[in-house]
């Protein structure tokens, strides 16, 4: 049998398109193996967002081609495939740089890939097209046995792009136009997944939140519809959804955070600043005032949400004011837990020719000081969790025998002791300890919740 090595960069939507390059390649007979070296085909599916991201995938390169090197010793052939956002940023620039990739497919093609891959043993192929076809119509129904191995939560795409056009973001070029998926559609996805175990689904799209996918009723849906009609199915015990755009979080959208027990306590709500001079730099097209009020109209339907965002620092005029209202802003939210980073200059967005371009120095500096405080009040959320008794679902297999490991509603990691559950149940747990990254607790009697059929 082949073996196919898929390697996914950057956001849950890489991992969410590895897994469906996996089922795409399963019907060619490929099976998917942990080992490089094992493999016929390897598939780094890569991300644009920041110059880092694209530099790890180069270099990662490199060591890709001495693994193809090594294996034509031994006789075999490895075909070597750059997909995902690099890929459609980059094209046929990736192979000029590294002639050992055989095969460079962007993110809206990949359904192509038994294809293309035949025709990449005669030459090398690029592919970034934006097929008139749509990719989810060719994908195969995630099949039983290999969504059990990836475990009883999973990624399910119901929107991708943007049209937002923020001017740090490759995304909208990388990813193209905002599209929803149709509600059936989706729906069927959820079956298929729940009939292979999974009990939590997180909606992902690069804007979710302004899902408007065709209803049943032949009319656009809005996230919050489609969250109450996969809630309703058999077997959907968790939802949770992300990357919103605060624009999209509409009234509907915040009352299902206080009605629809299934939809978890959690939203990433990114802002990137706190200044509304920045913000307007990064048509971004809200203030921080307006952000302000979305998070009190959640917290009054749901007081114990947790929250989370993204935030770049160094982006080109930031003062240090500017600067002092992230921090600001920082204080008053305060988040379970942010993403951060320095700007990065992306090529082909409007920011990346600014004048005033931020030094290294200055974007570390900010950078430090802002994870510092972050820092301190993701502490203190989840300080705040001791003593209370949560529903964990568990995932996974604990750090030491006896041990399982699972999420809490926040998004948690909690660790319990038991020899009764396993992995699939919701567990109530009373929360006694913390460390830097897990919560420990004790689950309240060895019968779950809920459990996976
Ligand atoms: N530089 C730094 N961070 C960026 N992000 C997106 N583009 C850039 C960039 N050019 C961050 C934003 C976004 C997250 C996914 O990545 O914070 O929300
Ligand atoms: Fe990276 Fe954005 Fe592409 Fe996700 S969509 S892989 S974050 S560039």
């Amino acid at each position: 049998m082949k073996k196919v090595f898929i390697k996914s960069y950057g956001c849950q939507m890489n991992v969410y398109d590895g897994q469906r390059m996996a089922d795409v390649l399963a019907k060619e007979g490929y099976a998917e193996t942990a080992e490089q070296s094992d493999a016929d085909l390897v598939i780094l599916n890569t991300c644009h967002i920041r110059e880092k991201a694209v530099d790890k995938v180069y270099s990662e390169l490199g060591r890709v081609r001495e693994g193809k090197e090594l294996r034509a010793l031994q006789g075999k052939d490895t075909r070597i495939v750059v997909a995902g956002c690099v890929a459609q940023a980059e094209g046929a620039e990736i192979q000029r740089r590294q002639t050992a990739v055989d095969l460079v497919v962007g993110p809206q093609s990949y359904h192509r890939l038994p294809d293309l891959l035949t025709r990449s043993e005669r030459r090398k192929v690029v592919d970034t097209e934006f097929p008139i076809e749509d990719k989810f119509g060719f994908l195969p129904v995630p099949d039983r046995s290999r969504t059990r191995a990836r475990g009883v939560t999973a990624f399910l795409t119901v929107q991708e792009g943007c049209d937002k056009f923020c001017s740090f973001c490759v995304v909208p070029y990388t990813r193209g136009a905002e599209v929803s998926r149709p509600v059936s559609k989706i729906v069927a996805e959820a079956q298929a997944l729940v009939a292979g175990g999974v009990c939590e689904l997180t909606l992902i799209g690069q804007n979710v939140n302004a899902y408007h996918g065709e209803g049943p009723d032949g009319r656009p849906w809005p996230l919050w519809r489609l969250l109450e009609r996969l809630a309703s199915l058999d077997g959907i015990r968790r939802l949770r959804y992300m990357t919103s755009h605060p624009n999209d979080m509409d009234d509907g959208l915040i009352r299902a955070h206080g009605d629809l027990p299934a939809l978890m306590p959690f939203l990433h709500l990114p802002v990137q600043s706190g200044s509304d001079a920045v913000l307007d730099a990064m048509n971004r097209k809200h203030s921080a005032a307006g952000y302000r009020d979305i998070i009190a109209k959640v917290r009054a339907v749901r007081p114990d949400i947790a929250l989370s965002s993204d935030f770049i620092v160094g982006f080109p005029g930031e003062t240090d004011a500017d600067f002092d209202a992230t921090m600001r802003l920082i204080d008053d939210v305060r988040y379970a837990t942010v993403f951060s980073f320095k700007y990065s200059p992306r090529p082909g967005t409007p920011a990346s020719g600014a004048a005033e371009q931020i030094p290294e120095a200055v974007k570390s500096e900010r950078l430090a000081i802002l994870q510092a405080r972050v820092e301190e009040h993701r502490q203190a959320f989840n300080a705040a969790t001791i003593g209370r008794r949560v529903d964990v679902l568990l995932e996974r297999a604990g750090r030491h025998p006896g041990q399982l490991s699972g999420k809490s509603p926040y998004l948690q990691t909690v660790q319990v002791e038991t020899d009764a559950c396993h992995i699939g149940d919701t567990v109530s747990v009373d929360i006694l300890s913390q460390t830097t990254n897990t919560l420990f607790g004790r689950i309240v009697s060895d019968k779950a919740v809920a459990s996976v059929a």
